[in-house]
């Protein structure tokens, strides 16, 4: 069977290059070897947001958590489906490898394709820890895949975005939880500050967070498991809980995909490619989070996604990949774009900071926000927008005002002169934008 396109994976960046392939006029396969929506819909961002949407509002269920989440999953699911048929996509379930350029088969049908995607996405990396292996030690995927684990105490080993995420769902519905971090803070890709702000605030929720950890050894049962490992001075220390969760990284999901003599250049399993996706092999592109040096987000692979298809299309890519927003989603959420001040001052950048705090914001105080704040980066001479960094209710919603603004190379004075209704979480944009204005 003959195609302009064949894609590999159905996750967000897989789907993405679909609907834009077909909306170009070109023919597609997709091949999913499990279910549309991948990672990110069915054991990812949808049902972790939906647990910690349900888990706020006081619901510790496990049936009705589980209910609620697979409503959300299905809806959405249902919609992909929907896409894909309008657009007349041929989906085509299985698991697919390919063979040589243009070459793919799947369940022993060949199919051809003048270029090939891959967006295989990733799975948890599981570190080299004894006794990671044992019943009890959970990924983020059996927690989102409907096991239904309720531990009533937690080890979480990584207190990365999903570490983190997790500890406030598990700490949301009762339970006892405690991080252990390799590094010497929480969150160690993200600015300090943010991640001082989200440990105090984890305590406030109960959580525990132990840094500079080593983590030896695992054992025990579900129900009754111990986590040995050397505290930051070095002293053997034992934790006992109910169930432990690894939430220590990502891979890339490449095993098996290609076969013998079809392989592009890898780096530690990820798939290189250029700014343009293009890989070693010719008409052969990755998109996600099998790409090798990326940002592992949905919309990270949905922007490359738009952009390689347009590139297979003969377009312009439409979309800068440069810029990508992360968002946290705790209490507050988290949300960052573009640099922060420590980034722009090590690019030898000066900077000038405005930031309006959560505690003057009418809206925050209605809320019982907590403390958190608006940051905004900006150059010194310009006052042009080069990042900005939110603690506060809806960041992740927010943060998409500052990434435009970013974009089209706006001022803090531009900012300052775009009114923000009242009462809002957004007010704390435009006041940010004002203390830089006023401090020139
Ligand atoms: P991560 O890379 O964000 O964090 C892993 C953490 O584990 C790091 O802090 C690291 O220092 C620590 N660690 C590694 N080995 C360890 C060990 N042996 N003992 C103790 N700590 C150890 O990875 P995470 O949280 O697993 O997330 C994976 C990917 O998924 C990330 O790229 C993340 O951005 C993405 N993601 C994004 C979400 C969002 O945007 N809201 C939500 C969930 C995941």
């Amino acid at each position: 069977m003959g195609f302009d396109v064949a894609i590999i994976g159905g996750g967000p960046g897989g789907c993405t290059a679909a609907d834009e392939v077909a909306a170009y006029g070109l023919s597609v396969v997709l091949f999913e070897a499990g279910m549309l929506g991948g990672t990110c819909l069915n054991r990812g961002c949808i049902p972790t947001k939906a647990l910690l949407h349900e888990a706020a509002l006081g619901i510790s269920d496990p049936a009705t958590l589980r209910e609620k989440r697979a409503d959300t999953v299905s809806a959405l699911r249902g919609g992909i489906e929907k896409l894909m048929k309008v657009r007349k996509v041929t989906v085509v379930q299985g698991f697919a490898q390919i063979t040589g350029p243009g070459r793919v088969s799947c369940d022993g049908e060949l199919y051809e394709a003048r270029d090939i995607i891959v967006a295989s996405g990733s799975v948890p990396s599981i570190p080299p820890i004894a006794g990671a292996d044992l019943p009890g030690v959970y990924t983020s995927n059996d927690v989102l895949e409907g096991v239904g684990i309720m531990p009533r105490s937690l080890a979480i080993i990584g207190g990365g975005v999903i570490g983190m995420e997790f500890a406030l769902l598990f700490a949301q519905t009762g339970a006892a939880v405690q991080v252990l971090e390799a590094m010497d803070r929480i969150l160690p890709p993200f600015d300090r500050e943010i991640a001082q702000r989200v440990a105090l605030h984890a305590k406030k929720h109960g959580i525990a967070i132990e840094a500079s950890v080593q983590v030896q050894r695992i054992e025990g049962a579900p129900g009754e498991m111990r986590v040995s490992y050397a505290d930051k001075r070095g002293q053997p220390r034992t934790l006992v809980c109910e169930g432990v969760l690894i939430a220590t990284g990502r891979h890339a999901n490449t095993g098996g995909l290609f076969a013998d003599g079809a392989l592009p250049e890898l780096e530690r399993g990820a798939i290189v490619a250029d700014e343009r996706g293009r890989t070693s092999v010719a008409h052969l592109w990755v998109i996600g989070d099998a790409r090798a040096r990326t940002v592992q987000l949905a919309h990270a692979a949905e922007a490359q996604a738009r952009n390689v298809a347009a590139c297979i299309a003969g377009r312009k890519p439409p979309v800068n990949e440069d810029l990508i927003p992360s968002c946290i989603y705790l209490s507050p959420e988290v949300a960052s774009v573009g640099l922060t001040e420590d980034e722009a001052k090590a690019q030898g950048r000066a900077v000038i900071c405005g930031k309006a705090l959560t505690g003057a914001n009418g809206k925050c105080l209605i809320e019982g926000s907590g403390s958190g704040y608006a940051k905004l980066v900006c150059d010194a001479q310009t006052h042009v927008v080069l990042g900005s960094q939110l603690v506060c209710p809806r960041a992740s919603d927010m943060v998409a005002e500052l990434a435009l603004a970013i974009n089209l190379g706006a001022t803090a004075e531009q900012l300052a002169a775009t009114v923000h209704p009242h009462p809002t979480i957004s007010e704390m944009i435009g006041e940010a934008a004002r203390i830089i204005c006023r401090e020139h």
